[in-house]
Formats: C-alpha cells, structure tokens, sequence
C-alpha cells in the first residue's frame, strides 16, 4: 500500500516534470532512418573515439505519421544510455552500437492488433543492466549512474507510446537489445 502510494506520487511528480515536453504533438511523414541517422550523428559527435555504430536497415519499411522530433528524443536517450555504458570498451576501441530496423507482423500492442509493426533495435556490446535495476529502468528518478536523472527512459517510454508503441528491453553482459515496436494502420 505504502509503495503503492509512493509511485503514484513520483508518477504525479515526473507528469508534471515533463508537462513542458508534452507539447502537441507535431505529426507528419516520418522515415525512421532519418530518426536514427540523426541520432547516429548527436552519439559520434558526443563520443567521437572508440565506437562503432552499424547500421542495419531494412530500406522497405515504409513511412509513417508521427512526431519526428519526439521519436528522435526517444532513440537518442537509449543510444545515450548504450554509449555510456560502453565508456570502458570506448577505450579499448571495441564499443559497438547497432541500430536495426526491421518490420514485424502480426503483433499486439496494448490490447490492439496490428497486421505490421515497426520493430526497431538498438543494441550494444556493454556491461549489462545491473540486475537489481532490471525490473525498474522505466519507471521515474531509477538511476544506476551518479548524478543521472533517472528520467531518460520513462521519457523515451512516454513519447513512444504516444506513437502506439511500446519499449521492450533483453540485456545481458556483452547485449544489451532495446526493441521499439511501432504499430502501423
Ligand atoms: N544500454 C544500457 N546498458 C547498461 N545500463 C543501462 C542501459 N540503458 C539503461 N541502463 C541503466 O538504466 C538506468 C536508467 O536510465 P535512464 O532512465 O536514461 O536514466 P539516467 O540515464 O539518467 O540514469 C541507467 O542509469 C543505467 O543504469
Ligand atoms: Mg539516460
């Protein structure tokens, strides 16, 4: 009951937290590889030494309608997370991202069933989720770094269910896979 209340409380604190960011959404024609080379640019500009990011593309996959800009913010705060997990490998010159895309069929998603889906991967090669975090990473303020807001996947979570999608994660050491599922009409 206690815990109960608790994350109802921080679900109201981090709803009005990002309140700022939950402008209407601005829809339009959105190519996902444009998404992720987007992303793919921000993380080697960022961490321009010892990391690799593939690309593994299925160029069939059509548009679709959605917040260009929001489903950037969601992609680049997981590639974000993968690249600083892979600090360690950066120096050893073997840090590897992997941005997949691929579509999928027959999929349910929140109760609703779509006869195609986008299925969408971002992988690397890092430590691992630690494990007593596992079960929490999308929920909000739940941080495995010093000075981390917690905030980054509750965020990339929220702005990808507005796109009738929904965030899985598969981590263990040396893969670590979050798969995005987009629903298409
Ligand atoms: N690819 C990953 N590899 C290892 N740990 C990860 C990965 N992605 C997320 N995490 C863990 O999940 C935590 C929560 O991430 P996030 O919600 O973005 O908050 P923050 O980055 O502010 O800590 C991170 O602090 C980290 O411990
Ligand atoms: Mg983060």
């Amino acid at each position: 009951m206690r815990i109960i209340k608790e994350s109802d409380r921080l679900q109201t604190l981090v709803d009005r937290l990002l309140a700022p960011h939950r402008r209407p959404q601005i829809v339009g024609d959105v190519n996902i590889h444009e998404v992720f080379e987007r992303v793919r640019s921000l993380i080697m500009a960022e961490f321009p030494q010892g990391l690799t990011i593939r690309r593994d593309y299925d160029l069939s996959l059509p548009e679709f309608r959605g917040d260009k800009e929001q489903l950037i913010q969601a992609v680049l705060n997981i590639a974000h997370n993968a690249a600083q997990a892979l600090a360690s490998r950066m120096v050893a010159g073997d840090a590897e991202l992997i941005f997949r895309s691929r579509i999928a069929r027959s999929i349910t998603l929140a109760k609703v069933r779509y006869r195609l889906a986008l299925d969408l991967h971002i992988i690397d090669n890092g430590p691992g989720i630690p494990a007593e975090l596992k079960d929490r990473i999308f929920y909000p303020l739940v941080s495995g770094r010093d000075g981390g807001s917690g905030l980054g996947l509750t965020l990339a979570q929220t702005f990808i269910q507005q796109h009738s999608g929904v965030i899985e994660c598969d981590s263990r050491p040396g893969c670590t896979d979050f798969r995005i599922l987009i629903g298409l009409p």
